[in-house]
């Protein structure tokens, strides 16, 4: 398929008890509120995010939510839908997908998410990476979704077991961790047709 659109997707998305919106400036307060805690940060690719760190990752997934913007980038918040409070944000990233032989037009996409220490150990975690999946396999037909979660991370491991993913591969000592070990990093994955909706 060609390059996916994400202009063509539609909003708010309900789950159960979400609402998933694309980011807006105005949800730096929010996204700051968690994305600043050292706690949330210990498996991120990023330290503690101050608000100017924030206001600028949030002007990024909107720049790269546009249309010919470079590989695109689905940056979404995760609200209560009966406060309309922002409790996470999730993404979804997307990549041509690799050949070794023939041009191939199919996409793929990696999955991340991040929410508030506040609504921890409800489910919701996986509540939204399960529709994220759906608008990965669903709407935009993407080949194959991964996501990466390092090994000490139990939470994001076991929603992503939860949501049905496959874990693929387990790289040893990667990366260097925020407390100086070295931390194993899981890959999980799953093919559009292994996806169970
Ligand atoms: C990872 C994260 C999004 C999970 O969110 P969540 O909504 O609390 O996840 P869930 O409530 O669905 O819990 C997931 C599972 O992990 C378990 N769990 C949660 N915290 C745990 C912990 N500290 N130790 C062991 N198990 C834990 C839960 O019991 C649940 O298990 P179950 O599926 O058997 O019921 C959340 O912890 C977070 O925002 N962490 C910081 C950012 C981050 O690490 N993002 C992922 C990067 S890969």
């Amino acid at each position: 398929m060609p390059r996916p659109d994400l202009s063509a997707l539609t909003w708010p998305r309900r789950t159960d008890r979400l609402v998933l919106r694309p980011l807006t400036p105005d949800d730096v307060d929010a996204v700051l509120a968690y994305r600043g805690l050292p706690e949330v940060v210990v498996h991120l690719s990023h330290g503690v995010l101050d608000r100017e760190q924030v206001t600028a990752r949030i002007a990024d997934r909107i720049a790269r939510g546009l249309p010919g913007a470079g590989n695109p980038l689905l940056g979404l918040a995760v609200a209560d839908p009966r406060t309309g409070r922002v409790v996470g944000d999730v993404m979804l990233r997307l990549e041509p997908s690799h050949s070794i032989g023939p041009v191939t037009d199919e996409w793929e996409g990696t999955i991340g998410y991040a929410l508030h220490p506040d609504v921890h150990g409800r489910g919701l975690a996986a509540e939204a990476a399960a529709a994220l999946l759906a608008i990965g396999f669903r709407d935009l037909r993407l080949r194959r979704i991964t996501a990466d979660a390092y090994a000490d991370n139990v939470a994001s491991n076991r929603v992503l077991h939860r949501i049905g993913m496959r874990l693929e591969s387990t790289s040893v000592a990667t990366s260097l961790g925020k407390d100086g070990t070295w931390l194993d990093d899981n890959t999980w994955a799953l093919l559009r047709e292994e996806w169970r909706g």
